[in-house]
């Protein structure tokens, strides 16, 4: 049985991840459970969530709570991290600043996500550096941290050889999405994807080898990536901004008739329609923490005060995914998954050594990319200008340079222009002085 430890023990997901794993069991042995996190209050809060989510299903699993990483890493076999950089907070600011500009405001997207970078790689590397000295040598990091296509840039410019897997939910939630459009379980579906992380293409989904594209077509110019029975299974991503999302990419898709995009290319490719429809003084972080995390912790202090834990998070495919590719890193099952991993030719037009978000094989040493070949030009030259921003912005992290992170958010494509830039950025270095390293 595996040693795990959730790295962001306080976040909100801890509690259905854990409810995944308690599922899981049998092809996910555990003997122990360990949350760490650098906020102790927060930790602590949800830990006793947590203890009931796995006592309902195991007395023998060792349960503990951590602030300090020598307890939390020590002989460890997987971590699972998850850290908020600044939590809600900062993501408020990261929505708010560029909106107070007319930019997309963003948790991953635009210059939020390239503010949230700023914040992230550098206490990743961290992180990874204090697994390293106490885990198990042939530990793995599964990696759900945002925002994840510049994270795993960062880690791979500063730590290469590092046994870290980074994820992201979008594209299994689309699957989930697309399954209950096809009346067929997400795990009967493989698809083809190309792209960068919250930036590709679904270009095959194939049900028993046949290619359910042109079907899915037809239901999404009706009614968008999603139907009520999907939306029933995921009420984080049932949320009307969400459903908002998911339905949003039917424009894309009726403009540009071919593929699937990723719900988040509405963020780039109608930034403008995006911005009109948003608040700029209620954006998703105030409705995540007046919904979700007020949720749950009103329903900790609940448990606390009369032992009874009311119905309040979240368990569906976020949580299932990163068991799925846990199981896959430790049994060798060579599970076909959609992750992030160095290209190594497997787009032939993008550089060699980029991040993508492509199919892989999870093997027990970790991905191995499925080949791609050639992307079309306008989907190659959209990718390489995120790219291009992504890498300046880790590039900016590491030598701390102000030319770069404008470079980086001038590049974007939803900043319409370099005074837009420029202004958003200044804003955004005043907001992270707590955060960022020097530009
Ligand atoms: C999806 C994305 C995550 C993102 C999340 C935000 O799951 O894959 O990268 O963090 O949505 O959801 P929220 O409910 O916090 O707005
Ligand atoms: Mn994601």
């Amino acid at each position: 049985p595996f040693i795990l430890s959730i790295a962001g023990g306080g976040s909100t997901y801890t509690p259905g991840i854990v409810k995944s794993l308690m599922v899981r069991l049998h092809d996910f042995p555990l003997a122990e459970i360990r949350l760490y996190d650098i906020d102790e209050a927060r930790q602590n809060t949800i830990a006793p969530v947590v203890e009931k989510v796995i006592r309902d299903h195991s007395q023998s699993i060792k349960f503990t709570v951590t602030s300090d990483p020598e307890v939390a890493f020590s002989g460890a076999h997987f971590v699972f991290a998850q850290m908020r950089v600044g939590q809600y907070k900062m993501r408020e600011q990261d929505e708010k600043i560029p909106l107070r500009h007319g930019v997309v405001g963003q948790e991953t997207c635009g210059p939020g996500g390239l503010a949230y970078g700023l914040r992230t790689i550098l206490p990743m590397v961290e992180l990874i550096d204090r697994v390293e000295r106490y885990a198990h040598e042939k530990a793995w990091i599964v990696n759900y941290s945002n925002p994840a296509a510049i994270v795993a840039e960062g880690v791979r410019r500063l730590r290469p050889n590092a046994r870290v897997l980074n994820i992201c939910d979008m594209p299994v939630a689309a699957m989930r999405n697309m399954g209950a459009i096809l009346g067929v379980d997400r795990h009967k579906l493989e698809v083809d994807y190309f792209g960068l992380n919250h930036f590709g293409w679904f270009t095959r989904v194939r049900v028993d080898g046949e290619d359910k594209l042109p079907e899915l077509r037809k239901h999404i110019a009706k009614f968008g990536l999603l139907t009520e029975d999907a939306a029933k299974t995921d009420p984080q991503h049932s949320d009307p901004s969400w459903v908002k999302t998911w339905r949003n990419i039917k424009p894309i898709m009726d403009n540009f008739p071919e593929y699937l995009p990723n719900p988040y290319l509405q963020y780039y490719l109608m930034p403008n329609q995006i911005v009109e429809h948003q608040n700029p003084d209620y954006t998703r972080a105030n409705e995540v923490m007046n919904g979700r995390e007020k949720k749950l912790f009103a329903a900790a202090e609940e448990y606390q005060r009369s032992g009874i834990l009311p119905d309040a998070f979240h368990v569906g495919v976020h949580g299932e995914f990163i068991v799925d590719v846990a199981c896959s890193l430790a049994f060798n099952l060579r599970q076909r998954h959609l992750v992030m991993v160095e290209n190594r030719g497997a787009i032939t037009n993008l550089p060699y050594d980029a991040v993508v978000e492509v199919p892989a094989y999870i093997t027990s040493e970790g991905p191995e990319p499925i080949r791609v070949g050639r992307v079309p030009l306008f989907h190659q030259t959209l990718l390489q200008q995120q790219l291009a921003s992504e890498q300046l912005l880790v590039e900016a992290t590491i030598e701390g340079s102000y030319e770069k992170a404008l470079q980086a958010f001038t590049l974007n494509r939803t900043v319409p222009t370099m005074e837009h830039a420029k202004a958003i950025l200044d804003e955004m270095i005043e907001a992270n002085r707590d955060y960022w390293p020097a530009l």
